[in-house]
């Protein structure tokens, strides 16, 4: 399967960079590249004990003969970015494609006030105010910013030549289908459209090159930030049922909630999934921790599973059994 569109059904956080490190040491990609909005999103990756944050470069990183790369609708702040390409050691293999769009001290200070910080609950990352600038033809570019100099690439090119001579390529969206500017809860969304198709856009790969469409799940529903949210647990009830979790990048309580199959069935649709991933089964059902073959779950497990493929009516190739990178169930033929 040459190209993969890997992006998040919910409201981000599904653990999509869990999966996304699975696939890209699994499948040897030659690239790994970003769409999205910005370095408001934020992916764990646990490799054995070592445990990585990371906001702006793909999160699949961890393969090191992938490329990594960030296409031109994405909004880069240089300063993370480039501490990211140190830390993980990828200054040979991280690109910046030469039309995505600079963060300054000015979108971050837009964002921590306001409507933006008060009613929308942004991560304050200037993410939003810097698209903003974008759409008023005044955000400064990569090419124009001294300190890219070295990662500048034109990252539509070398994904489609990619193609062309038949390697794979991962795409990685951020976010979650229902955060997405057009399709989401509304005005309760981050500043793109983060489904497949807008990743898509963001990185120059057109819809009849993309192979396989990967949304992910959790096994149940959390948001961060404000926003409707149907059937939400109380945050007694959230830590009760071992559900709680602190956001990535803004380190606040994520609200939580059963699967909602009325969200899934509409990011069915919107991404055209023909594949879905479900992280964090174990958090279910404890007794599926670390299980890496199907067989091995228990009954309430797989009919968990098979629930969602019947309703959904796309196969679950991928299950999350747990934090680290091996801890996954891969049922793709
Ligand atoms: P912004 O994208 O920072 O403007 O935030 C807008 C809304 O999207 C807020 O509710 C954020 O909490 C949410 N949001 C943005 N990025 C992410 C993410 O990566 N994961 C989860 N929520 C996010
Ligand atoms: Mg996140």
């Amino acid at each position: 399967m040459p190209s993969t569109v890997v992006v998040g059904g919910f409201f981000g956080d599904e653990g999509k960079g869990k999966i996304i490190s699975y696939l890209a040491l699994k499948d040897n990609p030659s690239i790994i590249v970003r769409g999205g909005a910005g370095p408001n999103a934020g992916h764990t990756v646990k490799d054995g004990d070592k445990i990585y944050k990371i906001r702006m470069l793909p999160s699949g990183f961890l393969n090191k003969n992938s490329k990594v790369m960030i296409g031109p609708g994405v909004v880069v702040n240089p300063k993370v970015l480039l501490k990211e390409i140190k830390d993980f050691d990828v200054s040979n293999r991280a690109y910046v494609d030469k039309h995505c769009g600079v963060i300054e001290e000015k979108h971050l200070n837009e964002d921590s006030k306001g409507t933006l910080k008060e009613k929308i609950g942004s991560t304050g990352s200037g993410t939003g105010p810097a698209n903003a600038d974008r759409s008023l033809r005044t955000l400064q570019m990569a090419k124009d910013n001294e300190s890219l100099s070295s990662y500048l690439e034109d990252v539509p090119k070398a994904i489609n030549s990619a193609l062309d001579s038949n390697e794979n390529v991962l795409v990685e969206g951020t976010q979650g289908t229902h955060l997405s500017l057009w399709h989401g809860t509304y005005p309760f969304v981050t500043s793109k459209d983060v489904t497949a198709s807008g990743i898509c856009a963001d990185i120059g790969l057109g819809p009849k090159r993309v192979d396989e469409v990967l949304v992910v799940f959790k096994s149940y529903v959390t948001r961060v930030g404000t926003g409707p949210m149907d059937n939400e647990l109380t945050p007694e009830e959230t830590a009760g049922k071992g559900w709680a979790e602190v956001g990535t990048v803004t380190g606040r309580q994520r609200r939580a909630a059963e699967f909602n199959f009325d969200l899934a069935r509409r990011s069915v649709m919107l991404n055209s999934a023909t594949q879905i991933a479900i992280t964090k089964l174990d958090v279910l059902f404890p007794d599926c921790a670390q299980k890496t073959m199907y067989d091995e779950l228990s009954d309430d497990a797989k009919s968990f599973i098979s629930n969602i493929e019947a309703n959904l009516n796309v196969p679950v190739t991928l299950i999350g059994t747990g934090p680290s990178i091996k801890d996954v169930i891969d049922r793709r033929k």
